[in-house]
């Protein structure tokens, strides 16, 4: 089951725009994130929620998407994420953010949300001092990902990585989104 789910969590970056996510969903999902690991149980992150169309037009600018997709600007207004979680460091409980703890929360927070037959994407290229002026983010709290959320409009498919090693994600002729993955033998050394 497991299995099942960590393959159906893709990284997912079209959507159905009009199919909305409501608050508490939302807020399920950081309770998720919560009760996930932390180092020296710190717990120093915090959360900004958007699923109003307002308040996600004004993160939309601020984000990156699919840097191997060159000739793709990113998702069109129609298929744009329906909400956001904008995952933050909270520097009077942390000064640095070099452990794990978001990459896991926003793992969980990915994996509530295929559960509910969702799905998103975790974007580190975001611009920050923008989103920050967006949103009037307190300088105490470091901008650390930007997870973005909806229902998935695009089939994603995992490939092998070829004798080339190339890892680079592509799509195709029909919009399918191909990931390439080391195999297993390549990846665990003894
Ligand atoms: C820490 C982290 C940062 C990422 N940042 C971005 C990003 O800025 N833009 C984007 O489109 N995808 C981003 N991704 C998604 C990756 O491109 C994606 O995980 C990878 O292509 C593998 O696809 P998969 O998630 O379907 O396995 C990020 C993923 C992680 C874990």
């Amino acid at each position: 089951m497991i299995r099942d789910l960590i393959l159906k969590n893709r990284s997912y970056r079209r959507f159905y725009q009009e199919v909305a996510i409501e608050l508490e969903t939302l807020r399920e999902l950081v309770d998720l994130a919560r009760l996930s690991a932390s180092a020296a149980n710190m717990q120093p992150l915090k959360y900004i929620l958007s699923c109003a169309p307002q308040k996600n037009a004004l993160i939309f600018p601020h984000l990156g998407w699919a840097g191997y997709l060159k000739d793709w600007p990113g998702p069109g207004e129609g298929e744009r994420p329906s909400a956001y979680i904008v995952v933050l460091g909270d520097t009077e409980i942390k000064q640095s953010f070099s452990h794990p703890d978001h990459g896991i929360a926003t793992q969980s927070i990915l994996l509530g949300a295929t559960d509910k037959g969702l799905g998103g994407c975790i974007l580190a290229g975001v611009e920050k001092q923008g989103l920050r002026d967006a949103l009037r983010i307190p300088t105490r709290y470091e901008i650390l990902l930007v997870l973005a959320l909806g229902k998935p409009k695009e089939t994603v498919v995992i490939e092998t990585v070829g004798p080339t090693g190339d890892i680079k994600y592509w799509r195709d002729s029909e919009g399918t989104h191909h990931v390439p993955k080391r195999l297993l033998d390549d990846i665990i050394l003894s």
